[in-house]
């Protein structure tokens, strides 16, 4: 079973889109392991989009999802990495397909609702950063 990192960042807690995107990852077929809102302090969103540091957007970038509160999950499921991805869409939600979340709910990269990992390496570090061990549940989804 694989897993990935999920959060929906400021501008999605803020329009009331929690319970539509945790929705659709259920839907899918995805379990939630994890699960909490936080406001992300600077030097977690300088760590957590480390990759993006001396971009010209890092800095708004930063601002941004240290403005307001986010929710942050671990998500579990088979390929779930790949599955979020798809269902979470572009990243410039002008490039988004309708019927994904960014292409449904974003108008702007610098605005783009929800983060997901890109790939198993960025999955592990990402989940570490924003969850101990324990806080990590185990349980069996019924479907
Ligand atoms: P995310 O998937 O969280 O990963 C990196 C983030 O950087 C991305 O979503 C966007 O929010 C942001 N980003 C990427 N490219 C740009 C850009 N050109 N201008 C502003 N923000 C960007």
């Amino acid at each position: 079973m694989e897993r990935t990192f999920v959060m929906i960042k400021p501008d999605g807690v803020q329009r009331c889109l929690i319970g539509e995107i945790i929705s659709r990852l259920e839907k899918k077929g995805l379990k939630i392991v994890a699960m909490k809102m936080m406001k992300i302090e600077r030097d977690l969103a300088e760590r957590h989009y480390a990759e993006h540091k001396g971009k010209p957007f890092f800095e708004s970038l930063v601002s941004y999802v240290t403005s307001g509160p986010v929710v942050a999950m671990v998500v579990e499921g088979k390929n779930a990495i790949k599955i979020v991805r798809t269902l979470v869409g572009a990243t410039n939600p002008a490039e988004a397909a309708p019927g994904t979340i960014r292409g449904d709910f974003g108008m702007e990269v610098g605005r783009n609702v929800i983060h997901a990992s890109d790939s198993p390496e960025s999955a592990e570090r990402e989940i570490a950063l924003f969850f101990k061990p324990d806080e990590i549940v185990e349980y069996r989804r019924i479907d």
